[in-house]
């Protein structure tokens, strides 16, 4: 079996300077939900036939094995899949082609297995679906004995065609030593003026070949995206999807109609998640781990017990257990929290990593630091990593101490129990067991006067 995906046309109807099928559903390209789903089929070879947008398309797929066929003119879809006849194996007598659409994001490997399954040397195989609004799909057109008889797009057909409500998917199981012949003997004298794939059907019947259209029982798995509205009606069920399994799998949703899920999202047992959360790419969450609401997670692992409070940004960081995270801190990307970790309000890592027990309990930004356990950073902590130039590390050992307020100028190292007074610039080292105060001293000046309004 080969797998043909169409991807050539504009997508006029999206009014967007970007291909079609690299609109996302769930985080991801239209085109790359068909690949993979193409690929759990195990398919000889996967043919991509593209024009509109070819090289940004290309440029999507690095390295993937796609043997990609240029179609320059969009002539049809019977045109879109000729391009792919000289690269197509016509000798295996038993060789499959299977025409997927890149803009029908949601088929799913089980439905093209079943359809495969139906075909052989000696039939064409058509997904089919009841429509509940078939204006503007090709017709499923049957005889009286309900043999399928050819496929008639909607602009073509009859007053009489037009009442039937089985529906093209456009997706088709075709054996490939045919193909071929039938795609030459296809013409374009329609009213699109196309060369239309369906014209296959009525010379396959022709040719003394069973047409069996199968028909799909969910119409959203079958839609195809040719507008913002249908991507936002596929994003929704798509997400509906996602949080179904989760729901099943025991994943306790405040309500699945208000979390995103756009990438894979691991649950342990017993996680609790609040309304709008956004997860993106790979997100890992523990046993017990608690989300709150209006939280955006990407590329992150969350320990067993670990809580994060509302409002939270975090981004390529691995969080221990039981840690406490928020409300609106922001977790930058090579953050590295152990268990108890607490992290509170306002508070902003970067390059960070954290040991145990150790808190940042208030308006910090601590960016290239390597910090020890049980330390405590006071509200207000700069920790000054960059010179204008160069970024530079800040290290602490094991409880250390350091007061709301401070400055810590990297390169510099506090080592184990060392304390850093309020208000300090700290630019040299402070050695274990020492308190470093770097301020201006205080002066009080006894009766000092107030400036007094219009006095300067
Ligand atoms: C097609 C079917 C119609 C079916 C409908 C389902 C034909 C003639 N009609 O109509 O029976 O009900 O899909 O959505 O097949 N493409 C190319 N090159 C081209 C033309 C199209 O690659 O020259 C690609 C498009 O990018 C798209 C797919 O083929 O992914 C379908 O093309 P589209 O123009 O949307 O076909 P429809 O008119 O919707
Ligand atoms: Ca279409």
């Amino acid at each position: 079996m080969e797998v043909v995906i169409l991807a050539a046309g504009k997508g006029t109807r999206m009014n967007s300077s970007q291909p079609k099928v690299l609109h996302s559903i769930g985080g991801k390209a239209m085109l790359s939900h068909v690949l993979a789903t193409a690929r759990e089929l195990d398919p000889a070879a996967i043919h991509v036939v593209i024009g509109y947008g070819a090289e940004a398309i290309q440029a999507h797929y690095p390295n993937s094995g796609i043997n990609w066929v240029l179609q320059e003119q969009q002539l049809g879809t019977g045109h879109a899949v000729q391009q792919t006849i000289p690269h197509i194996d016509q000798d295996q007598d038993d060789n499959i082609v299977l025409v997927l659409f890149g803009d029908v994001p949601l088929i799913s490997p089980a439905t093209l297995q079943s359809l495969l399954n139906e075909t052989g040397q000696e039939n064409v195989s058509v997904l089919s679906v009841i429509s509940t609004a078939p204006e503007g799909f090709g017709r499923i057109v049957r005889d009286d004995s309900a043999a399928v008889q050819s496929i008639v797009e909607h602009k073509d057909a009859s007053a009489g065609q037009r009442l039937i409500n089985e529906v093209n998917t456009g997706i088709m199981a075709i054996p490939a030593a045919r193909l071929g012949d039938w795609l030459q003997r296809i013409g374009n004298s329609n009213k699109q003026q196309e060369y239309y794939l369906t014209d296959i059907i009525a010379l396959a019947v022709a040719d003394g070949l069973e047409v069996k259209a199968i028909q799909a029982d969910n119409e959203l798995e079958v839609m195809g995206v040719n507008d913002k509205a249908q991507l936002a009606l596929l994003e929704r069920h798509y997400q509906m999807q996602q949080t179904k399994q989760l729901l099943e799998a025991g994943v306790t949703l405040r309500d699945p109609a208000r979390v995103d899920i756009r990438g894979e999202l691991l649950c342990g047992q017993d996680v609790e998640i609040d309304i709008n959360v956004i997860f993106e790419g790979k997100v890992k969450l523990g046993n017990g781990v608690s989300i709150g609401a209006n939280c955006v997670i990407s590329n992150t692992s969350i320990g067993d017990e670990s809580v994060i409070l509302p409002g939270c940004h975090i981004d390529e960081t691995e969080i221990g257990c039981a840690a406490s995270i928020g409300p609106v801190a922001r977790l930058r990307p090579g953050t590295k929290l152990a268990d108890g970790v607490k992290i509170g309000n306002f508070v902003e890592t970067k390059k960070a990593v954290i040991g145990p027990g150790s808190k940042a309990n208030h308006l910090a930004y601590i960016g290239d630091a390597d910090i020890g356990s049980a330390c405590n950073i006071g509200a207000g902590t700069i920790f000054c990593n960059y010179d204008g130039a160069n970024k530079h590390k800040t290290v602490l050992g094991d409880n250390v101490f350091v007061g709301s307020n401070s400055v810590l100028i990297a390169p510099v190292n506090l080592a184990d129990n060392s304390f850093v007074a309020a208000g300090s610039a700290i630019n040299t080292d402070v050695a274990a067991d020492s308190l470093a105060v770097a301020r201006a001293k205080q002066r009080n000046i006894p009766g000092w006067k107030r400036p007094v309004k219009g006095q300067g």
